[in-house]
């Protein structure tokens, strides 16, 4: 479903510039339902834009099903927007319209592209658990439950790709729940592909897959794998388990890695590190010759 390679957006203003994403990669399958966890200011926003056909990006590969992103026209790219994503966006009064009730609010984007159907409007707000308060304006809602309602309004024009970010930032843990198991059910249901953006680690165990960026700027380190997609390549499920918890990092094309701080601060790695190869494994330990 999703192909970035070594995707970079650089932000430029007037002789300022930011580089937000700095060769990033990632692989999204069809049907799955990931994560992407990173702290603040370490480019989700930025990367999930760039998914969502909302900014442009710098330079890389990436693509979404047929779709490449980098070469797009304006033309198809209004296309891709409005058939192929949904998006919630990280402030949801971006979503939202607040005179408007919530019905109305799921129907506008349908209007928008010339297939209003009502019926549908109404299933989608019934799933997000709003049958009760589809009538009642924006305003009368609370904030979970205006997040529901931007559940139901990127989800209005069927789209194959479900991008969220940030989506349980700012409500309470049962609302987080309750979102979580909205999406787990569009995943399981209707196929959808769901990509949420957080920095909210308790999210890891209600996806198939997490995918980290750090440092602001580089790129991606697996937490935790599909193990769903692992059962399928071998067969095994008790070997897919294990694999769920295991740590993986990514190693690029040309055999850079990125260690965590937290390890080379235990072991007191600052600029140098001793390596070896026993033939099965490779062992990164402090420089020896330093020793003593
Ligand atoms: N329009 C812009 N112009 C210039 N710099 C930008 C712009 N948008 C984002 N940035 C910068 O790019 C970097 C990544 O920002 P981004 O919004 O993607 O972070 P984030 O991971 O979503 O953070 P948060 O968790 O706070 O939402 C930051 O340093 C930010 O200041
Ligand atoms: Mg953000």
């Amino acid at each position: 479903m999703i192909q970035c390679e070594g995707l970079v957006k650089i932000y430029k203003s007037d002789d300022l510039e930011v580089v937000a994403l700095q060769g990033l990669n990632l692989n999204v399958r069809e049907g799955e339902m990931m994560a992407i966890i990173g702290n603040s200011g370490s480019g989700k926003s930025t990367m999930l834009n760039i998914l969502g056909g909302l900014d442009r990006p710098s330079a890389g590969q990436v693509k979404v099903g047929p779709w490449d992103l980098l070469k797009i026209t304006d033309e198809q790219l209004v296309e891709y927007k409005r058939d192929t994503v949904g998006f919630i966006w990280q402030s949801n009064a971006r979503n939202l319209l607040p005179y408007l009730t919530a019905l109305e609010n799921v129907e506008m984007p349908m209007m928008l592209s010339s297939k209003l159907d009502r019926a549908y409007a109404k299933q989608l707000l019934e799933w997000v658990g709003l049958k009760e308060r589809m009538h009642n304006k924006l305003h009368q809602l609370s904030g979970g439950e205006q997040q529901r309602v931007a559940i139901a309004i990127s989800l209005s024009n069927r789209p194959k790709l479900l991008l969220a970010d940030e989506p349980t930032g700012s409500v309470d843990t049962r609302t987080s729940d309750m979102i979580m198991d909205i999406f787990r059910r569009l995943n399981k249901e209707i196929g959808i592909t769901v990509v949420i953006v957080t920095h909210d680690l308790s999210l890891a165990g209600k996806v198939d897959r997490v995918v980290a960026i750090r440092d602001g700027l580089t790129s991606t380190e697996f937490i935790k794998r599909n193990p769903n997609l692992d059962a399928a390549a071998d067969g095994t499920l008790s070997n897919s388990i294990q694999a769920a918890h295991e740590e993986y990092v990514v190693i690029d094309r040309v055999g850079r890695l990125q260690i965590p701080k937290t390890y080379l601060t235990a072991l007191q790695i600052t600029d140098k590190a001793s390596m070896e190869f026993d033939g099965e494994r490779i062992i990164i330990s402090p420089p020896k010759s330093l020793e003593g």
